[in-house]
């Protein structure tokens, strides 16, 4: 029995914070032993809204160190950065030409970022959804972990599988590319912003107070977990939509103190503001450290990381050149021997 291939990556931009690691790569780890997992820096995705090019080095790097970090296994799992695998450029190419213009216009990320970025809007981020199809269909993934998010674009890059590659160059018995499922998370990992308990924690968002990056020392945590937004009311529980800030909280410390939510919610129901606060980047800070002294090793012996990333992009590539072969050749192209 083979196992069901996953894939799946995150922007080097800024550094990744709660979010990033318990909506995505602590699940990551989970799915190591039951999957053969493919792991990637996409640096190519990066580029698509203007960037800082004497950083994106230093960041793809401490990207992939973090996946080390919070527990991916490169013996178990490949970890490898996207743009040192040249086929996910080209099948985005081959991709482009088949993809309708109008699938991408209506992609929802691309409408808000669009907006972001007034005229300053590049082919780039229009066709960053096809980029995600290259870099999913080329490992033949099975499954992709997605947050709700990015649903959207695994809408789409099975659309492009099935519709527009496997139907026109494929057959019935043997199709071309596999078409991945969305690979839902369990709940409770969608983490909200500190100061707006209704906006989801980001990287983009200009305030650093609102969000927790896992390399924050602990007396930085400590001070943003303090002047986190909260609510007059005692007591902390999960479902008075009147309190997100209260249910995102919480959902933070039922999760990082491993107690679960039924625990948590009994425990704090009755816990005032000042007594939990404390509590809760108690709990925080305890569950980075581990993380954190592991990047710190990590990052000590950058030559061991150079090692990682050069046999995982051997192993992607091996894997991604005979997906684009064999679709470069049914789509017609003069072969070389
Ligand atoms: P991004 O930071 O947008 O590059 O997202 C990278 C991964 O982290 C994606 O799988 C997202 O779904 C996940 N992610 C980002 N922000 C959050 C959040 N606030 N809560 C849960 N998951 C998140
Ligand atoms: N677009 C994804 C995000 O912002 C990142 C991404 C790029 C990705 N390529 C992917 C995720 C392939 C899963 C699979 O989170």
């Amino acid at each position: 029995m083979t196992k069901p291939r996953v894939l799946s990556g995150v922007q080097p931009t800024g550094s990744l914070h709660l979010g990033n690691w318990l909506g995505a790569i602590r699940n990551w780890v989970e799915l190591q032993d039951s999957h053969d997992t493919f792991f990637c820096v996409v640096d190519l995705h990066a580029i698509t809204v203007p960037h800082e090019p004497a950083l994106l080095a230093q960041q793809t790097r401490s990207t992939a160190a973090l996946y080390l970090a919070c527990g991916i296994d490169p013996q178990r799992s490949t970890v490898f950065v996207q743009s040192q695998v040249p086929a996910h450029a080209e099948l985005c190419w081959l991709l482009n030409c088949l993809t309708p213009l109008n699938w991408l216009e209506r992609m929802i990320q691309f409408k808000e970022k669009a907006l972001k970025q007034g005229d300053n809007v590049s082919v780039g981020l229009l066709d960053y959804p096809v980029l995600m199809a290259a870099d999913i269909l080329l490992y033949d993934a099975d499954q992709v972990p997605v947050g709700e998010d990015q649903k959207q674009h695994l809408e789409l890059a099975r659309d492009i599988a099935q519709q527009r590659v496997n139907s026109r160059f494929g057959s019935e018995e043997q199709p071309l590319l596999k078409v991945p499922k969305p690979l839902i998370l369990r709940d409770g990992a969608r983490v909200m912003s500190l100061t707006d308990g209704s906006a989801k924690m980001s990287k983009s968002d200009p305030n650093e107070g609102s969000r927790i990056n896992l390399l924050d020392p602990p007396e930085l945590i400590t001070k943003k977990i303090k002047r986190a937004k909260t609510d007059p009311v005692i007591g902390l529980e999960f479902d008075n939509p009147e309190r997100p800030e209260a249910a995102n909280l919480l959902g933070l410390y039922a999760l990082l103190s491993g107690k679960g939510r039924g625990e948590a919610a009994a425990e704090c129901a009755a816990m005032g503001w000042g007594t939990f606060k404390p509590l809760l980047a108690e709990t925080v800070v305890e569950a980075l450290r581990p993380v954190q002294e592991r990047y710190a090793e990590i990052s000590a012996d950058p030559a061991q990381l150079d090692l990682v990333l050069a046999q995982g992009r051997e192993r992607a590539t091996a894997v991604a050149a005979g997906t684009l072969a064999r679709l470069k050749q049914a789509m017609g192209f003069l072969t070389f021997p």
